[in-house]
């Protein structure tokens, strides 16, 4: 999947709180929308300020505000999720149907089969998120869809289900990136935060480094030149014949097996780059199951328990090493004192329990936030948590809000 731009990241003055963060790199197109705050002030946006000046800011509503409620609907890949979340952090519901079982046999996921798994599940994943958190339409203020980046195919069921019921509610339609969304997951329960951040999304189809400066002011620092690393993982297990999704699996048998066993190459491209490359370890592993060029025969199946957790802990722990230096380069780069990580392999514990030690070993130490492992891989929760800022923002999508493949 094609990766974000790196575009500068725009500030809007005079809103409220963290209200007054806009995101503007992310391509939605936004429109005003009746009875709700026009974003007219955008002809008045300054340049973002490159120089890092800490500061916290704290998250969430003020006290006395009323409740804004906003049904979130996430379809970028294969889970149907839908959720209500309460001003941007109670989780009223969060329902996810899985697909994992369907793209099971096919090592990966086939775009075909989860669009048509999404038009199945929509309508009952949504109905189910409304009656678990006990509203209907009266009680939501806004729709939130994740419209990029992900399968287009995939993408455009939620966007549909979501625009229509943008119209037929008469709700404001927010449009999300489905990345960023992955990073709100590591804020969701946090009062406030030490900004800026270094914020790390690791996923199936990504692997970022954004400098945060709230949930909506991300600025791309660096990203995968090939593989994703959850890629790398689904795509490793496949060589070991393990099922997928890889993560989880090559998580639990490489807890026998010595990281140490196999020196798997972590490639860290040119000096001081903030950019990730997989693919080489990815080829390192099969040529270590294959032979070197493919010559050889396939050892899989001959190899023992042992040798095959010994793969499995010394792949992890290569991609480990590169996630959590390249973390830290880009941590020092921008003086964060925060560390933000979200999407599916930040679920794993060995790579959270790395990333932590270096957090606190850090001078000054930097605090780590973690995603919940529950938000860790797609979910609604995110989408409808990261709205409730554009929604404070006056951020709304108009009804041709189209998916995009890329973010
Ligand atoms: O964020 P996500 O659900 O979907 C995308 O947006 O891509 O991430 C799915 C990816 C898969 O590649 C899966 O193998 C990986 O996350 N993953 C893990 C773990 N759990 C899921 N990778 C490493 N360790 C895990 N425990
Ligand atoms: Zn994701």
């Amino acid at each position: 999947m094609p990766n974000e731009p790196n575009s500068p990241a725009k500030r809007e003055p005079g809103a409220g709180r963290l209200g007054s963060f806009v995101q503007t790199q992310d391509n939605c197109p936004v429109s005003s929308y009746p009875s709700h705050r026009s974003h007219s002030s955008h002809a008045s946006l300054r340049p973002h300020r490159l120089t890092p000046r800490p500061y916290r800011t704290m998250i969430g509503p003020p006290m006395e505000q009323k409740s804004v409620n906003i049904l979130g609907i996430e379809t970028s890949c294969d889970e149907t999720a839908a959720a209500v979340v309460a001003n941007g952090r109670e989780v009223r519901s969060s329902v996810v149907a899985s697909q994992t079982k369907l793209h099971e046999k096919y090592g990966g996921v086939v775009p075909e089969i989860a669009s048509r798994a999404h038009i199945e599940k929509i309508y009952p994943v949504i109905t189910e998120a409304l009656e678990r958190a006990g509203v209907g339409k009266d009680g939501i203020d806004a729709i939130a869809v994740a419209n990029q980046p992900g399968l287009t195919i995939a993408l455009v069921v939620g966007v549909t289900a979501a625009k229509t019921l943008s119209f037929m509610w008469g709700k404001p339609l927010v449009a999300i990136n489905h990345l960023h969304a992955h990073l709100q997951s590591a804020m969701l329960t946090e009062e406030s935060l030490e900004l800026p951040a270094v914020a790390l999304i690791v996923s199936g189809g990504h692997t970022c480094l954004y400098e945060a400066r709230s949930p909506l002011e991300l600025r791309l620092l660096g990203t995968t030149i090939d593989d994703a690393a959850g890629e790398a993982f689904d795509k490793v297990a496949t060589i070991l014949k393990l099922p997928y999704p890889g993560g989880p699996v090559i998580e639990r048998i490489g807890k026998q097996g010595d990281p140490k066993a196999i020196d798997f190459p972590r490639s860290m491209l040119e000096k001081g780059s903030l950019d990730f490359s997989f693919s080489g370890l990815k080829t390192a592993v099969l040529y270590h199951c294959r032979g070197q060029d493919m010559n050889g025969q396939d050892k899989v199946d001959s190899m023992t328990e042992q040798q095959i957790a010994d793969i499995a802990a010394s792949f992890q722990g290569a991609v480990i090493d590169v996630l959590v230096k390249k973390t830290k380069r880009a941590a020092e780069k921008i003086g964060a004192r925060t560390i933000l990580m979200g999407g599916g392999v930040a679920a794993n514990g060995t790579l959270r329990e790395a990333m932590q030690k270096m957090a606190e070993k850090s001078r000054p130490p930097r605090r780590l936030l973690v995603a919940p492992k529950q938000y860790c891989t797609d979910n609604a929760v995110m989408v409808a948590s990261l709205a409730y800022y554009k929604y404070q923002a006056g951020l709304f999508a108009p009804l041709t809000l189209e998916p995009s493949s890329t973010g």
